[in-house]
C-alpha cells in the first residue's frame, strides 16, 4: 500500500523535474532570435505549462498532498492555482498576437519574458513550500 509519504515523494519527483523541464524551456524562450522561433517556442511552453499545472492540481498531485499535510499553505495554492490560469490565458494571447495580428516581435518578446519571469516566481515559491513540507511535515501521520 502507498503510504501518505510515498505519494507525497512521487508528486515531488514529478513536480520537480517538469520545473527542470520548464525552466530549460525559458532559456530556448529567451534566446529566440525572431517571430516564428519565439512562435514555436511559446506554443510548446504552453502544452508544457497545461501539462505542469494539471500535474500539480490532481487528485492526489502535489497541491492535494501539501494541503493534506500542511494545510496552512491553502491559501497560497489557492493563489498559486488562479496564477496557473492567468499564465495559460496571457501565454494564449501573446501566440494569438503573433498569428492573429503579426505583432513585432521585440514588443511581443518583451511579453513573453514577462510570462517567464512571473512562471519562474511562481515555481520558486513552490519550491520554497516544497522543501519547507519535505523537511518539516512528510513523516506527520505514518
Ligand atoms: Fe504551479
Ligand atoms: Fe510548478
Amino acid at each position: 500500500m502507498t503510504s501518505r509519504k510515498d505519494s507525497g515523494r512521487k508528486s515531488e519527483q514529478k513536480v520537480l523535474a517538469q520545473h527542470r523541464a520548464l525552466r530549460e524551456q525559458i532559456t530556448a524562450l529567451r534566446e529566440s532570435k525572431d517571430s516564428k522561433a519565439l512562435l514555436d517556442q511559446l506554443r510548446s511552453f504552453r502544452g508544457s505549462l497545461s501539462e505542469h499545472f494539471c500535474v500539480e492540481e490532481a487528485a492526489g498531485g502535489f497541491y492535494a498532498s501539501v494541503i493534506l499535510i500542511a494545510p496552512r499553505h491553502q491559501s497560497v495554492l489557492d493563489g498559486l492555482c488562479t496564477e496557473h490560469q492567468e499564465l495559460l490565458q496571457d501565454t494564449d494571447e501573446l501566440i494569438a498576437r503573433i498569428t492573429d495580428d503579426g505583432d513585432d516581435f521585440v514588443a511581443v518578446r518583451k511579453d513573453a519574458l514577462h510570462i517567464c519571469e512571473r512562471l519562474e516566481k511562481h515555481e520558486a515559491q513552490e519550491n520554497e513550500i516544497l522543501q519547507e513540507v519535505m523537511n518539516t511535515d512528510i513523516g506527520v501521520g505514518d
